[in-house]
């Protein structure tokens, strides 16, 4: 469908509208006031009035004229210029009017001559320019208003004609000499007398003259046959008055003036009272001049010369004309007042129309308002309908969760149950298996080997009881049927009787072990089971963790204000990194470092069972230093229930049954050799493992083929790897203190040890594990719980590996030199030496000496055993050793014969291939492109 460009635009305001409602409201404001803006007045026309003086009668009715007449037009802006009478100010006045920029320059001008060029200018200019009252010597003005004075003058003359009838001596008082109306009626005033020969102008003073005053008054008194003066001006008729008052002439000379203006002291005033004979009226034109200067401006018609009317007031007409001039007066006074009222209605109509916009613009702002708040409200509408929505959705959605959540929670409670019915279950038959054990091992006669056997099986028995105990007890407590029976005991006995059942372990480990109550028989409100589960797991977690030799405290004691007893469980042994410490006492934590690893049961167990007690544990630990545990425990029973606290004390003999499984997994198990089975052994074994079972079995099994030897400790076991160089350490990962990875990296450091050969044992098998083990440059990895054959196989295939290694570079020697020997001492020095050797085969500058204080024996000692135990010279053992080496590398690497003699330790390629050819009788060369035989 074709859509117009128009529409299209008019379509995207809608949208813009409906999409910004803010937009909408901006547009509509901006319209609204633009449109007000409209209404505004329009420019202003400037009108300049430079008036030649204003402090006279006449002028201020010609201003008052152009006033009135100017109230009736608001476009008009009237700037007024008094020259004072003064040509020069006139002047200045009319150049300011045009720089200030005037539309019209109305004119009244001082003197001609001075001000026609000045006043052509500014026409000339293209400012209409409209003359007043008075003329230029030029035509360059638009328009003239004023009566013409030569009529004045006529009227005059002819008045006085017909006055004196024909006859008699006159004087004329003139004006402003270069003024056109003063010019003027005195050539009408001389047009008219002149035909007429029997009056005689004697004289015409200028009342600008300086001595005018007295020169009339000389007049008057020198010529008595005076019998009328024509004063050009009301004015000049009152000074002429007064001066023929003065001469006494004033009656019999008659005195016409000119203007005829309306007051009682001149023009009309005069006539009444009979001081005039006539004034010759001289209408000021102010209306007319502010007529005529709007029709130019509007471009309207208009007359260029605008004469107006005259004529003479004398006591025939006075009357008259007095009373329509009062009433004009009248008039003009009404109609100023009707001005002011419709002014005032102006005003007033202007403050309603404010008013009206005001409320215009505020109802406008309001629709407006009310609009975006519809549009709001609509779309909050709109919005709250979604929100709904989605709170259904959410809710929806919750419930889902909510019954996922049960289903989660019934199919894990399902697996709990099971577990535990199952843990039950397991319990049984452990129990049954264990009655009929203890009843063979009492046997007397049993064959020692055996009863070592039924003694490991004992002991697992134990530990998997305690196991299934310790989770029985958590599902108690989680389902919080743990039932809290707390009974009045003396806690420094009770203590005594857990730890005296571990004076045994302590005696075979060198612990020392020490008990310690500061206060005397001290009576706690205590769930004993509880109490003793709690205690065993402490002292069991301390003697596991406390190497031989160390030390275990137990402190009983009560806190200052005797409210709390406090029981300490402090051992030196490995302690717990800060991070392990932290989190302890949380369900399932089993630790990071290999030093802290268990269950994750025993200790949030003991924390729950404290807690039911109101009372507290914690612990304070550091890594290599140890751990303290304490356990606080409120004194008195003011914080049971009652329900809390044991009718019957139960008898102490069936308190501790269960737990006694406890110390029986921490006790070493001595098993016994069979000497009679004791064969000769090739190689020997270091078993570095924490388990004492596991070490036991271990041992066991290897026992009738290797020379074994033990450690529990990665510390241990470093310092008697060092001492014996065995030929294989069989190391669990996880030990106490240094772990098996940190004590493979040890070794094959060092030169005593770097070539024995590591197995480790670990309980994940994780890839990150295998990994670290790579990179400590262990052996073999062995991932429990392991088949014993697979290790045996292990065992063989690493030391085959080993011995195919030490073959190949001593396969030159000759037989008696391989050592056979059985002694420790020697195999440790041979296995040293050849490891020296073959680390330095590169080494040019390799000295016997260095060899020496490698090994940390002297030059003669070393001379001495080589010869003793190898049959050769240390420097010819060494030099068959680099041999063999050479021979290795060039049948097997891609080097050329200089690299290779510089790997065995050759400085020069010739000397190389010298010695080579002496020995096998072949060269290098010839040896590695195989052109003959390779020597053996
Ligand atoms: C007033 C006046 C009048 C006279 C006119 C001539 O200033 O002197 O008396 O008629 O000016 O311009």
């Amino acid at each position: 469908m074709f859509v117009s460009p128009s529409l299209k635009k008019n379509q995207s305001f809608i949208n813009c509208i409906r999409e910004k409602p803010i937009f909408l409201l901006v547009s509509l404001a901006i319209i609204f006031f633009s449109s007000c803006s409209d209404q505004k007045s329009p420019k202003k026309l400037r009108i300049g009035f430079s008036q030649c003086q204003s402090g006279d009668a006449w002028r201020k009715k010609m201003m008052d004229e152009m006033n009135r007449e100017l109230s009736f037009h608001n476009n008009i802006q009237f700037i007024f210029k008094d020259a004072e009478a003064n040509t020069q100010k006139q002047i200045q006045q009319i150049n300011e009017l045009v720089k200030q920029g005037i539309d019209l320059l109305i004119v009244s001008p001082n003197e001609a001559q001075p001000l026609t060029p000045v006043i052509e200018n500014v026409y000339t200019s293209g400012i209409p320019v409209v003359l007043i009252d008075r003329g230029i010597n030029s035509t360059k003005y638009t328009a003239f208003v004023g009566a013409s004075n030569f009529e004045v003058g006529q009227n005059a003359g002819r008045y006085t004609i017909s006055l004196l009838k024909g006859k008699g001596d006159i004087l004329e008082v003139m004006g402003l000499s270069d003024a056109t109306p003063f010019i003027d009626r005195h050539k009408g005033f001389v047009d008219v007398i002149a035909n007429n020969p029997g009056i005689r102008l004697l004289k015409t003073i200028q009342d600008h003259a300086v001595n005018y005053e007295s020169d009339l008054e000389n007049t008057l008194v020198t010529n008595q046959n005076i019998s009328l003066i024509f004063a050009q001006t009301d004015y000049i008729a009152l000074t002429v008055y007064r001066i023929c008052k003065k001469t006494s002439t004033d009656k019999k000379i008659k005195i016409i003036g000119v203007d005829g203006l309306p007051i009682d002291s001149l023009g009309m005033g005069m006539v009444a009272s009979k001081m005039l004979a006539a004034t010759v009226l001289y209408p000021t034109g102010g209306q007319e001049a502010i007529v005529t200067a709007l029709k130019i401006l509007d471009h309207q018609p208009y007359s260029k010369e605008n004469t107006l009317a005259t004529t003479i007031i004398d006591s025939s007409n006075v009357r008259i004309m007095q009373l329509q001039n009062d009433k004009v007066t009248e008039q003009q006074a009404d109609i100023d007042k009707r001005q002011k009222k419709i002014e005032e209605q102006i005003i007033i109509s202007k403050n309603q129309t404010n008013i009206i916009l005001g409320i215009s613009i505020t109802l406008a702002l309001a629709l407006i308002f009310g609009g975006v708040l519809f549009y709001y409200l609509q779309e909050n509408k709109k919005i709250n309908k979604k929100l709904e929505q989605q709170k259904e959705e959410i809710s929806g959605q919750r419930n889902q969760l909510v019954e996922l959540m049960q289903k989660v929670k019934d199919a894990n409670d399902a697996r709990v149950n099971f577990f535990t019915n199952i843990s039950h279950e397991l319990r049984t038959p452990l129990t049954l298996i264990m009655a009929p054990l203890e009843d063979a091992m009492a046997s007397p006669k049993l064959h020692f080997a055996v009863k070592n056997n039924l003694e490991f099986i004992r002991r697992n028995t134990m530990r998997l009881l305690r196991l299934i105990n310790q989770l029985m007890d958590f599902r108690k407590m989680e389902e919080g049927k743990m039932k809290f029976s707390a009974s009045e005991n003396n806690i420094t006995s009770f203590v005594n009787d857990i730890t005296s059942a571990f004076t045994e372990t302590a005696k075979k480990k060198h612990i020392s072990f020490n008990v310690t109550s500061k206060v005397k028989d001290l009576q706690l409100w205590f769930d004993t089971t509880m109490l003793d589960k709690v205690l065993f797991n402490l002292l069991s977690n301390a003697f596991k963790f406390t190497a031989d030799h160390g030390n275990i405290n137990v402190t009983i004691d009560t806190t200052a204000d005797g409210k709390t007893a406090i029981i300490k469980v402090a051992d030196d042994g490995v302690g717990m990194s800060e991070e392990d410490a932290a989190h302890a006492f949380e369900m399932f934590y089993q630790g990071h470092s290999s030093t802290f690893k268990g269950t994750g049961l025993g200790l949030s167990l003991s924390k729950q069972l404290i807690g039911l007690h109101h009372g507290d544990i914690t612990l304070t630990s550091e890594k290599g230093k140890g751990t303290c545990f304490e356990i606080n425990l409120p004194i008195g029973k003011s914080h049971l229930q009652a329900q809390d606290i044991l009718k019957e004390k139960p008898a102490p003999s069936n308190i501790y049954e269960d737990e006694k499984i406890y110390i029986t997994d921490i006790e070493k198990v001595n098993l016994q050799h069979d000497s009679t089975t004791a064969v000769q052994k090739e190689n020997s074994i270091l078993i570095i493992e924490d388990n004492d079972d596991l070490r036991a079995f271990l041992k066991e099994r290897l026992d009738s083929h290797y020379e074994l030897h033990e450690a529990a400790t990665g510390e241990s076991g470093a310092s008697l790897a060092f001492d014996i160089v065995p030929d294989l350490i069989i190391s669990d990962i996880v030990l106490p203190g240094q772990n098996g990875l940190q004590l493979t990296e040890i070794l094959k450091h060092d030169l005593r040890t770097s070539h024995i050969p590591v197995i480790l044992l670990t309980a994940k098998g994780s890839i990150e594990e295998q990994i670290e083990g790579i990179k400590s440059q262990a052996d073999a990895f062995i991932v429990k719980p392991f088949n014993v054959a697979y290790l045996e196989e292990t065992i063989k295939t690493v030391l085959k590996n080993r011995a195919v290694l030490r073959e190949h570079y001593t396969s030159e020697l000759p037989a008696e030199t391989r050592s056979n020997s059985s002694s420790k001492i020697d195999r440790k020095f041979i296995n040293e030496f050849t490891a020296v050797v073959e680390n330095n085969i590169a080494n040019e500058h390799f000295s016997v000496d260095e060899i020496g204080r490698q090994i940390g024996i002297s030059r003669v000692q070393l001379y001495r055993k080589v010869k003793a135990l190898l049959g050769y010279n240390v420097n010819d053992y060494i030099l068959t050793i680099r041999l063999q080496k050479a021979k290795y590398l060039l049948l097997n690497e891609e080097l050329n014969i200089a690299e290779i003699a510089f790997k065995v330790g050759f400085a020069s390629q010739a000397y190389f291939s010298t010695v080579f050819k002496s020995k096998f009788g072949v060269t290098p060369k010839a040896f590695k492109e195989g052109k003959t035989s390779h020597p053996k």
